[in-house]
């Protein structure tokens, strides 16, 4: 049988490396010169059987909201092995080495299965939710917008004014990946053959009473026609408006859109407020999923750059397969104005696998969740329920965009 290397990619191969990916994906891909851009070679793994390019997996390097903080966090994209070489091993070995190489204390990941990546220390940490709405029923509520409130911007104004507001929305939300000027040119490209035969996207934003630029959605719509009458569609892509005003009036404009029917918009959180504000929330048909999958690389650091709900003295005991130095116990201490991680020797509070960990740093799921299927062990009778409370956050985390 042939042998298979793995090796980092040259500057050369985003093509090849794109092929594989397509290939394994199942689309084909087209050249496009800012995407290719954003091509870290440095950053991406090849697996080759005989030179040729058979399976691959690239990080990204980008930011990420945590609770009370944003930190680098490997964003882990491409994963990808050719059909005619799976099921031997491939993927764990590309996966693996990226793992014990990235320099960021956590990997993040939309998985495509579930079923594929907690092997790795990976867990989802981060619920999506998927709206489907029925406009006829939804009925939102009916504040008068003010003259000038809304307004479209062009591509180009766009660029210039929509950063600071996903920026504000990180100090909101964990689970949040941030844009450099780059990705932002890349994310609001509009080709024709990716409009899936919707309009041109449309770029609506919400001014506040100073005239600044306070929230933003990207939207198509789609004409239809159905047996009763007009049953346009709205799908809206993206909705950023950290303050209220803004986020009521840009999702009451896109709920009573004329001749529309229904809308969709696939990044919902699990507490998004928009529950609150519409008269009927069972018309907001709602499919829950995993989002962003987590995994912590550096258990010490990871620990100490995000913030606790509450102060917290624990000693936690992790078990890690494929990074030996995160393996061992570590007392975890925070008081509201600095945390600190350090290893030690004295006695578990609680025991765990780094997956927990992963699955609960954004603050969107609990430790006593895992404690019932024995995933989480208690040693200290109450520091259970006192560590799930520092660990959680109230607001949940989300991830508005598949990287
Ligand atoms: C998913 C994929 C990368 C796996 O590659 P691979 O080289 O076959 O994976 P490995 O041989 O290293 O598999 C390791 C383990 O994961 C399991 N596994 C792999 N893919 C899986 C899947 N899709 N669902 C469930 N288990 C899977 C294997 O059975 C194996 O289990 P074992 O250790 O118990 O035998 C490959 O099948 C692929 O390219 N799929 C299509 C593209 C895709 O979904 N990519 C992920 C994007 S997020």
């Amino acid at each position: 049988m042939s042998e298979i290397q793995v090796r980092a990619a040259q500057a050369g191969e985003y093509g090849a490396v794109q092929a594989v990916f397509g290939g394994a994906m199942m689309f084909d891909p087209k050249p496009d010169e800012l995407w290719q851009q954003l091509f870290e070679p440095d950053r991406a793994l090849v697996a080759t059987d005989g030179g040729q390019i058979i399976g691959t997996t690239r990080a990204l390097t980008r930011e990420l909201s945590v609770p009370g903080a944003v930190l680098d966090a490997a964003h882990v994209t491409g994963v990808g092995v050719q059909p005619t070489h799976r099921r031997r091993g491939v993927m764990s070995q590309l996966i693996g080495r990226q793992l014990r190489e990235v320099p960021e204390a956590i990997a993040v990941l939309w998985a495509s299965e579930p079923a594929i990546y907690g092997r790795f220390g990976y867990a989802a940490a981060a619920w999506g939710v998927e709206y489907t709405v029925d406009l006829h029923r939804v009925g939102p509520s009916n504040d008068r917008i003010r003259p000038g409130e809304l307004g479209v911007l062009s591509v180009d104004e766009a660029l210039k004014e929509l950063p600071a507001i996903l920026r504000r929305l990180q100090t909101q939300r964990s689970g949040v990946s941030g844009r450099s000027d780059l990705r932002w040119q890349a994310r609001l490209q509009d080709k024709p053959d990716d409009r899936g035969g919707r309009t041109e996207r449309r770029i609506l934003v919400h001014r506040d009473e100073t005239g600044s630029i306070d929230g933003y959605a990207l939207w198509r719509g789609k004409m239809a026609w159905g047996p009763t009458g007009p049953a346009s569609e709205v799908s809206v892509e993206e909705l950023v408006a950290p303050e209220l005003p803004a986020y009521k009036a840009l999702w009451q404009h896109l709920l009573t859109m004329d001749l529309s029917a229904k809308l969709t918009y696939e990044y919902a959180a699990v507490d998004e407020p928009l529950q609150q504000l519409v008269t009927y929330p069972t018309a907001l048909e709602r499919r829950l999923g995993e989002s962003l999958w987590l995994r912590v690389t550096d258990v010490q650091r990871a620990l100490q750059q995000r913030r606790y709900a509450t102060p917290l003295d624990v000693v936690l005991d992790v078990t890690d397969n494929l990074i030996e130095s995160n393996t061992g116990r570590f007392r975890l201490t925070a008081d509201g104005s600095s945390v600190r991680c350090e290893r030690t020797d004295d006695p578990a509070d609680l025991s765990l696998a780094v997956t927990e960990l992963g699955a609960t740093y954004l603050g969107g799921r609990s430790l006593s969740e895992f404690a019932t299927t024995g995933r989480v062990a208690e040693h200290s009778p109450g520091i259970l329920t006192h560590t799930t409370a520092a660990f959680g956050w109230p607001i949940a985390p989300v991830s508005i965009e598949v990287f």
